[in-house]
């Protein structure tokens, strides 16, 4: 086993978690505010193949970075919900041959909330996933229409239905500031999800994200999101309506009660170690006391044909400097409710953070120190958080 970088080991929790994120990398449509890794297909995705890539990159990722105990897998996508039980269930099979997985692993799923995919809900938790997260993203027949979505918002409904009577946990991503939402139309919105919801809930404001759909459609004047003030309203009423709800936000927009947190999420923003298989997958991986950033290549089918002939789909795996990793540790952790413990940052940056900056931001009511010492942003601090860090990290 190789020896485990002391730089973990400051975590809140007092664990070194490390998760292993999977890439599936196809939808049945693309949406047209989504830009994330999704290609769609005519012909049937030939799985069996996929599968053989998969293991194979995870066995060359292990290869570098033995002897890891997995506290958490995550199927993103793309939409995982597409792959077969059998397909999921080897891949699990094939991070257990590679690194030993921890028996309370969380095994999450992304899922799209249509009857088809519910189907195969009990496949899954055969396979070993105790967790999935539906892509509800609104619960207004009209919305989900001009969103390109391809179920309505009763399917959606079922589709949580089913997931609440196979899964102990599951959690849904709603995306709101939509056109022309007022916050009274949000705030009956919201509360009528979150009597679906347990845990945990993904609240994301509309990204115009360039060279989509909704990108072109923006610059030509036809969709118009929210003005800044309405935006800034329909946060607030997020906010007041999760937290009266017991669902706390404790990411700037994932809410959970306590303890029902996604424990692979808090991999990323807590700056533990993960490896990213699959199409443009990205990892942080520790090889001798050196974080490694990895992505792998974008497009499916090319990243088949690296993975079929050297055995990975790489094509960066950069060295952080000690600055750049503190910089992302100050990045990711001051998006949690729970903030950073500025030792640890000292530890990896080898210097404090300003003490006068931090007094700034004090002043501001911008951040604040808990009595364990911990440097977390306020309330009125998360809606300018891109300052805050742009402040710090300076
Ligand atoms: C990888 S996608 C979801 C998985 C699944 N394919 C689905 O759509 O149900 C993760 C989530 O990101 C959110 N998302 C994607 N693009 C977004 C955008 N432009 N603005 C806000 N949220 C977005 C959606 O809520 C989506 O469920
Ligand atoms: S939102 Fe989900 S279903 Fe839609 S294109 Fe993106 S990943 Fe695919």
């Amino acid at each position: 086993m190789t020896a485990r970088d002391p730089l973990h080991a400051a975590d809140p929790d007092g664990a070194q978690a490390f998760g292993v994120y999977i890439h599936w990398p196809f939808c049945l449509s693309k949406c047209p505010y989504c830009d994330f890794n999704s290609h769609v297909r005519r012909e049937a995705i030939d799985e069996p193949r996929f599968v053989k890539a998969f293991a194979a990159e995870i066995a060359a990722t292990a290869a570098r970075i033995p002897g890891r105990t997995v506290s958490t897998i995550f199927f993103g996508g793309g939409t995982p919900s597409l792959m077969q039980p059998a397909t999921v269930a080897a891949l699990i099979e094939g991070v257990a041959k590679a690194w030993r997985i921890a028996p309370d692993a969380e095994v999450t799923l992304e899922a799209n909330p249509t009857s088809v995919e519910a189907g195969r809900f009990r496949g899954y938790r055969g396979a070993g996933v105790n967790r999935v997260s539906l892509g509800v993203q609104a619960l207004d027949d009209r919305a989900l229409t001009e969103l390109g979505r391809m179920h309505s918002a009763r399917e959606a409904l079922d589709a949580v239905g089913v997931a609440r009577a196979i899964f102990d946990r599951y959690s849904f991503d709603l995306i709101y500031a939509r056109p022309a939402q007022t916050p009274g139309q949000w705030s009956q919105e919201l509360r009528a999800a979150l009597a679906e919801a347990t845990d945990h809930v993904s609240l994301y404001q509309l990204t115009i994200e360039p060279e989509t759909p909704f990108a072109t459609l923006h610059a030509a004047g036809k969709l118009r999101p929210p003005d800044e003030d309405t935006a800034r309203a329909l946060y607030d009423v997020t906010q007041e309506i999760c937290a009266a709800h017991g669902l706390p936000a404790y990411e700037v927009s994932n809410h959970a009660r306590p303890g029902g947190e996604c424990r692979h999420n808090l991999v990323y923003w807590r700056a533990n170690e993960y490896a990213g298989i699959g199409p443009g997958a990205h990892g942080r991986l520790d090889i001798a006391g050196v974080r490694h950033a990895t992505a792998t290549e974008k497009r499916p089918e090319a990243w088949l044909a690296r993975v079929e002939t050297q055995g990975h789909g790489l094509i960066a795996d950069e060295k952080l400097t000690l600055a750049e990793r503190a910089d992302e540790f100050l990045l990711m952790g001051l998006r949690l409710a729970e903030g950073i413990d500025p030792a640890h940052y000292e530890r990896i940056a080898g210097r404090a953070l300003d003490p006068e900056r931090i007094a700034m931001l004090h002043q501001h009511g911008l951040v604040e120190t808990s009595h364990s010492g911990r440097l977390r942003v306020t309330p009125p601090g998360f809606p300018v958080l891109d300052a805050v860090v742009a402040d710090l990290a300076a």
